[in-house]
């Protein structure tokens, strides 16, 4: 069976296809509305588990989906952020952690266990601040990654909180590719 036949087949999968022509492709707090806009139905939020489609995403963007009722940050990052995460000593930081829900907790943040896949091209995270929930800004702040401007706090481009008063790295959600073009979001049904 394939995976669009899967996402057909149960209410639980709901293939979310997010092309550079709808819309979809965002960085920040601004246009968030419209893609929420684009929701469906208020069904879809409730749905345990969707599937985006992230063939049209290129290095250096960005698209925000709806999910559970929040945005989902997934970024294609350059060979530039990647490194630049990769260089961070994990003990500098504010939050040690990873906050990584495919990983036990007390992971050390290192940006290997924040990215999605080996090569660290792929990062989804969830969309709001751990200070008080605003939705950060992308390619923005003084790290690079994404900037709230609610009461400034400063993420890195692996997402984690580097200045400012959030007290955690923006969270990752259960998360996989079912294959090469498609990161499924949630628990399979
Ligand atoms: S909600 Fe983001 S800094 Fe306060």
């Amino acid at each position: 069976m394939s995976h669009t036949d899967e996402a057909h087949g149960t209410r639980r999968d709901f293939l979310y296809y997010a092309t550079a022509g709808a819309g979809a492709v965002v960085t920040g707090a601004a246009v968030w509305p419209l893609v929420n806009q684009m929701n469906p139905s208020a069904d879809v939020l409730a749905l345990a588990s969707i599937r985006v489609d992230v063939s049209a995403v290129d290095p250096g963007t960005q698209i925000t989906v709806p999910w559970q009722g929040k945005p989902v940050f997934i970024r294609s990052r350059t060979e530039e952020e990647i490194s630049e995460a990769r260089a961070v000593d994990v003990d500098s930081l504010p939050d040690a952690e990873a906050f990584n829900a495919n990983l036990p907790e007390g992971t050390p943040a290192t940006d290997e266990n924040r990215a999605l896949s080996e090569d660290g091209k792929w990062l989804v995270q969830m969309g709001i601040c751990t200070h008080l929930g605003c939705v950060p800004l992308g390619e923005d702040g003084e790290f690079g990654g994404w900037f709230c401007p609610c009461h400034g706090s400063h993420y890195d481009t692996s997402g984690r909180i580097r200045k400012g008063p959030a007290p955690r790295n923006l969270p990752i959600p259960i998360a996989t590719f079912v294959d090469e073009t498609t990161i499924q979001l949630g628990e399979a049904g």
